[in-house]
C-alpha cells in the first residue's frame, strides 16, 4: 500500500492534485483538437454523481457543436465580455494583481466560440428566493464535479458565466423552455499541457472560525477546545467605499484608528525616519477604573496600502500580534483587522493558563471584548473614509 492512501483507500496525492491543480483554463485550450461524444457523457456522468435538494433529478446538459450557434453565444458572450476587453487595455503590463485573470478573461472573451464544444448546465427551476432546495443551488455542485472530471481526463475549461446576462437571447436560439435556468457555459477542450499549478489562497485558518464569527485560531486545538497554544485570535472586516488608498492614509496614521477603541488612550512613534519594519512605537491604554499599561508596538509587516502589522511586547515572543489587512473589492476595499492572543507578555495568557478547565471560556469572554473594540475601530475608519452612512 503507498503511503499516501487514505483511511477510505484513496491515493490522497493523486486526489489532492485533482483538487488543487483544477484552474480555470483559458488560453491553454487546445481548440485545435477535437473532444468525444463519448467523453463528454462520462463526465456528465460523473458530475450527475453531485447532490440535489430532495434528490431531484431536475439538471441537464446542452452541447453546443454547431459552429453557427457558437458564434451567435459567442458575439453574446463578448457583449458581456467587453468589459473584460476594456480592463486589459488599463491592466496590461502593470504588474496589477488582477492583470492575469483579466488578460485571461479578454483571451476567452475573443475566442469563445473556437472551443471544440459549449457545454451548458441547466436546470429545471428559477432562482425564487423561496428557500426550497432543489432548484438553482443544486445545478452548482454537479457544474463543478464536471470541472473535476474534465480535468481528470485531460481536458479544461472556465466556469463561464457571463451568458447569464442574456438569458433571453440565449434561450431563444437554443430553444430552451421557460422555467430553466442556465447557469454556466463550459468552452470544454482539451488543455494544451497537463501540468497547472495550486493557486494561492488564503489559509484555512485565516477564514476558518470556531464558536463565533471572528474567532480564529492559528494552529489547529487537540481537543476542539481554544488554547492559548494554538493562537486564539479574531478578525472583524468592513467593506468600504473608498479605494485602498484612501484607507491606508487612515489605518497608517497610528492614532486614526485606534481613537475608535475603547482601550486606547493615544499612541506615540518612537523611532525617528520613515515608518517600516522595524520602527517602535508606544501604545497608551486604559480600561477604566480597572488598569491602565503602556506596551512597546514594534512594526512586523508595512506595505503601502496592503498590510500593516505591529507585534506588542517582544516580536519574537509577542503578547499580541496586530494586523490590517487591504484588498480591492470591487470599486472599494475591504479592511482586515485581525489579532492573535500571544502566549505570554500579555494580561490575557496567565489568566486562561490557571485553570485548564476555564481556558475557552477566559478566551472566549476575552475575545468577545476585543471583537467589539476591534468592530469599533473598522466602522470608525468607514465612517472617516466613506463619510457617516
Ligand atoms: C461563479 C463564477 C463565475 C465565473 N465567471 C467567469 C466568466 O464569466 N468568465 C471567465 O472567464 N471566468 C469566470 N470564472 C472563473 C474565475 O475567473 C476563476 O475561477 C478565478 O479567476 C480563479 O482562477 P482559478 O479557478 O484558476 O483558481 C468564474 C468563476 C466562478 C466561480
Amino acid at each position: 500500500m503507498s503511503d499516501s492512501l487514505s483511511e477510505s483507500g484513496f491515493d490522497l496525492q493523486q486526489i489532492d492534485r485533482l483538487l488543487t491543480t483544477t484552474r480555470a483554463v483559458r488560453k491553454r485550450l487546445d481548440f485545435e483538437r477535437d473532444v468525444s461524444d463519448e467523453l463528454l457523457f462520462e463526465c456528465i456522468d460523473l458530475a450527475e454523481q453531485a447532490p440535489t435538494g430532495g434528490n431531484d433529478a431536475s439538471r441537464r446538459w446542452i452541447v453546443i457543436r454547431d459552429q453557427s450557434l457558437k458564434n451567435q453565444l459567442g458575439e453574446l458572450y463578448a457583449e458581456v465580455g467587453e468589459l473584460f476587453i476594456n480592463a486589459r487595455g488599463r491592466l496590461e503590463g502593470t504588474g496589477h494583481p488582477k492583470e492575469n485573470v483579466v488578460t485571461s478573461s479578454a483571451y476567452l472573451v475573443e475566442n469563445f466560440s473556437k472551443a471544440p464544444e459549449l457545454v451548458m448546465c441547466a436546470i429545471w427551476g428559477v432562482h425564487d428566493n423561496s428557500g426550497r432546495p432543489g432548484l438553482f443551488d443544486s445545478a452548482i455542485p454537479s457544474a463543478w464535479s464536471f470541472n473535476l472530471a474534465l480535468r481528470s481526463r485531460g481536458l479544461g475549461t472556465a466556469y463561464a458565466t457571463m451568458l447569464n446576462n442574456k438569458p433571453d437571447e440565449v434561450a431563444e436560439l437554443l430553444g430552451i423552455p421557460h422555467g430553466v435556468t442556465t447557469l454556466v457555459c463550459f468552452p470544454v477542450a482539451y488543455t494544451l499541457g497537463n501540468e497547472f499549478s495550486p493557486a494561492p489562497r488564503r489559509p484555512a485558518s485565516d477564514i476558518t472560525y470556531f464558536d463565533q464569527w471572528g474567532f480564529t485560531r492559528t494552529e489547529p486545538s487537540v481537543d476542539g477546545s481554544a488554547r492559548i497554544q494554538d493562537g486564539p485570535g479574531v478578525v472583524v472586516e468592513i467593506d468600504t467605499e473608498a479605494r485602498p488608498r484612501a484607507v491606508w492614509e487612515v489605518i497608517s496614521d497610528i492614532n486614526m484608528p485606534a481613537q475608535f477603541s475603547n482601550e486606547f488612550v493615544g499612541a506615540d512613534w518612537l523611532t525617528d525616519g520613515p515608518i517600516g519594519v522595524g520602527s517602535v512605537f508606544k501604545g497608551r491604554n486604559a480600561i477604566p477604573e480597572v488598569r491602565n499599561w503602556e506596551t512597546d508596538c514594534i512594526v512586523t509587516e508595512w506595505l503601502e496600502r496592503q498590510v500593516f502589522e505591529w507585534r506588542i511586547t517582544d516580536p519574537a515572543k509577542p503578547g499580541a500580534i496586530w494586523r490590517f489587512e487591504i484588498a480591492e473589492q470591487g470599486a472599494g476595499s475591504r479592511l482586515r483587522f485581525s489579532m492573535t492572543i500571544g502566549k505570554e507578555n500579555n494580561g490575557t495568557a496567565p489568566r486562561a493558563l490557571q485553570d485548564p478547565s476555564l481556558e475557552n471560556e477566559v478566551l472566549f469572554e476575552r475575545r468577545l471584548i476585543h471583537k467589539a473594540n476591534m468592530q469599533r475601530v473598522v466602522e470608525g475608519v468607514r465612517d472617516l473614509v466613506d463619510g457617516p452612512a
